[in-house]
């Protein structure tokens, strides 16, 4: 009886309070946590955080492209992020001739800097509380227009459910330009194989440059454009780190659920994740074993497998982790006390029935939509024929245009391994689909063929799609392909419905989470509470740490060269690394950048610390406690992905590159060393 006191106690008081370490707080507001962070190292202000009143590292910060984070070194505009958020661009500025994703690039002047059409990095100029402006009634198009004066973006954004609207400001810059990024074999060395693991050794970094006017603000792309001066940039620390030492990391996190009821929990570690994991799984196998057969098919499959393999093995980190820390069962406890706080006041007390029915009832289509993407929806030429039998509807399209489309997807199409997906997917598809949802006949159609592969090769029997001589429109219309793919319509019109980042963010379920958060916020007062991630500038800070995943299973938080030479090998694509960097091993010729490590002269590379951050935190500095950089985080431990719903300080560890690295692959592979002259190096 003690014991289960004790237990249930433990249970409900690990979500009483943040743990150590857990949190992504609003710049704005990060005077709430000052005294925290300097008790632990932070020898700054939150002034020197976030200010709107004069330059503060909110302005040293971006949003790099759609999903990532950069942040400026010089005060000529030189930006750092990761090698895997600058690959698309290094990929678009690559040709046959000029392989930069494999050889690398490195400017060595200004005028070889390579600008990136489409690219653009963003700056939160402010961000502001419009909560109560709101609820004073003015409306979100007022604020928005007027936040845009003067060129500006701007964007309000819900937090905590929203219970508190934010206004964020931007600044987006276009004429951004390709400085340097080290050959791959470096910038993603360990590839697909290390990737979420620790020990790491991936040198992954990139380095670009921001343009602007002559009023330094943002241009299109112009030669007459002169290198963006911002308003603050890191200075960069070459004193390097230990274990214990403070560390804070500003970025833009893109999605956390830590609120959500176990419910929610229970679907994402027992349903989605498990799901969507086997799917990837059968689609990871066709492809690697396709690979294997063929170096030209390696390449053009890599950065396909790359995407797919990111997910798939964080997801196998996720349910591991909320399974090892019973997040479902703690979640269950914690909602059984807050059912007997809100039992007596009546505007909480059937919240949580109103959640589960919600649940309940949204769930079931959710996960339609889910499994229909992972599946069937993610056949190329299902959806090919579906785009192009919308083409083919549209009364003014030639049948020239159509073959066009049609040669151009031939192009780049490999049937042999689409065709096994398509096969595949189609069998699952089957199975998980309830049957009231299928596709009417479909499963019939299947069985009368034989089953899903001799199904699937009669439809490519009896298609036109890859075929671009002569097709009509009319052709298209009786296609067999194009008829199956048509079949989806339904699914995929009420899959519109559920196109929420999260089950949760679904309105039926979220409206009730607005209430809910408001009544955890009365009820649980020890908790530290911060909004979800979603896209927007946030800093996490904790220290430099490795972690004991199980009994005498202990990580240092540092790695060093000595172990990318140890996993050196020219015969495997992830581990084979320049020759370069086997030469300046042999010799020990690391120039400035040896350093003594456990008594042997080597280079650091990567290092581990406690900092709470999720997807798009990818290329964020991370910063010692005088504000300096010391590193560029870009992934986690597989093992603490669960972070994303809970947080647990004793495993959960983000994964930097050791700013050394950067700066002695610069300097050393690169031969560009000249670009440390535009840094202050401390
Ligand atoms: N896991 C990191 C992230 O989530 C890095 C992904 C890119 N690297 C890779 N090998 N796929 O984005
Ligand atoms: N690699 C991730 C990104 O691109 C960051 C890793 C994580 O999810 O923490 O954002």
């Amino acid at each position: 009886m003690i014991r289960k006191i004790f237990i249930s106690l433990l249970l409900c008081c690990s979500f009483l309070s943040v743990s150590a370490d857990e949190g992504m707080w609003l710049p704005s507001l990060i005077g709430s946590r000052i005294k925290d962070m300097r008790q632990k190292g932070f020898k700054l202000s939150a002034e020197d955080i976030y200010s709107i009143n004069q330059a503060s590292m909110k302005d040293a910060v971006v949003l790099f492209g759609g999903g990532c984070t950069g942040e400026y070194v010089s005060e000529e505009g030189l930006l750092l992020t990761n090698h895997h958020c600058g690959y698309g661009s290094i990929q678009q500025l690559s040709s046959v001739a000029h392989d930069y994703l494999t050889d690398g690039f490195w400017a060595m002047s200004r005028e070889e800097e390579l600008p990136v059409p489409g690219l653009s990095v963003r700056r939160l100029v402010r961000m502001e509380d419009v909560t109560e402006r709101m609820a004073a009634g003015e409306s979100a198009k007022d604020i928005l227009t007027k936040a845009m004066q003067g060129g500006y973006t701007a964007r309000i954004e819900q937090m905590y459910y929203g219970n508190q609207q934010f206004l964020f400001v931007y600044e987006i810059f276009t004429d951004v330009r390709l400085v340097g990024a080290p050959p791959s074999s470096i910038g993603k060395f360990g590839g697909d194989t290390d990737n979420w693991i620790w020990p790491r050794h991936t040198g992954d970094f990139s380095i670009f440059r921001v343009y602007a006017d002559e009023n330094n603000r943002p241009a299109k792309y112009s030669k007459s454009n002169k290198p963006y001066r911002p308003a603050r940039h890191f200075a960069v620390s070459t004193k390097g780190v230990k274990e214990g030492d403070f560390t804070m990391i500003y970025g833009f996190p893109g999605n956390t659920q830590e609120y959500v009821t176990a419910d929610a929990v229970e679907y994402v570690a027992e349903v989605s994740d498990p799901m969507k994991i086997a799917l990837r799984t059968k689609r990871l196998d066709i492809i690697s074993a396709e690979q294997a057969k063929s170096a030209e098919v390696r390449i053009a499959f890599a950065a396909v497998h790359a995407s797919i393999a990111n997910a798939w093995k964080k997801w196998q980190g996720e349910v591991m982790g909320l399974r090892r820390l019973g997040t479902v069962a703690k979640k269950q406890a914690y909602e059984r006390e807050f059912a007997a706080w809100a039992k007596s006041k009546p505007e909480y007390a059937s919240l949580l029935d109103s959640m589960k029915a919600a649940y309940e009832a949204v769930t079931p289509e959710y996960y339609i939509r889910e499994l229909y993407n992972e599946s069937v929806g993610a056949v190329s030429i299902f959806g090919f024929a579906r785009s192009i039998a919308a083409n083919a509807a549209k009364q003014d399209t030639d049948n020239d245009k159509l073959s066009a489309q049609i040669a151009d997807f031939a192009k780049s199409y490999n049937r042999t391994i689409d065709e096994q997906i398509a096969v595949a997917m189609l069998d699952e598809f089957l199975q998980r689909m309830p049957a009231e949802r299928m596709p009417k006949g479909m499963k019939q159609a299947v069985e009368q063929k034989g089953g899903a592969k001799q199904f699937v090769a009669w439809l490519y029997d009896n298609t036109c799609l890859l075929n671009a001589s002569g097709v009509t429109a009319e052709k298209i219309k009786g296609d067999a392909m194009v008829e199956f793919a048509m079949q989806f319509t339904p699914i995929i019109e009420n899959n519109r419905h559920y196109a929420y980042r999260n089950l949760s963010n679904v309105p039926a379920i979220e409206k009730w989470y607005r209430p809910y958060m408001q009544a955890l916020r009365e009820w649980d007062k020890r908790r530290a509470f911060y909004p979800d991630a979603n896209l927007t500038l946030r800093v996490a800070y904790g220290k430099v740490a490795g972690y004991e995943y199980a009994d005498a299973e202990y990580h240092n938080p540092v790695t060093t060269i000595d172990g990318i030479i140890a996993k050196d090998d020219p015969n495997i694509y992830d581990y084979n690394i320049p020759q370069q960097l086997r030469d300046i091993y042999a010799k020990k010729d690391y120039g400035r950048w040896g350093v003594e490590i456990a008594g042997k002269k080597s280079v650091p590379v990567c290092f581990l610390a406690t900092n709470h951050t999720s997807g798009g935190n990818s290329g964020s500095p991370i910063i010692n406690g005088k504000g300096e950089l010391i590193g560029i985080n870009f992934d986690r431990t597989w093992r603490s992905t669960m972070s994303d719903i809970e947080f647990d300080p004793s495993i959960c560890r983000n994964i930097s590159v050791d700013i050394r690295y950067v700066l002695f692959v610069i300097d050393r592979i690169g031969g560009a060393g000249y670009l440390l002259d535009e840094m202050d190096l401390k």
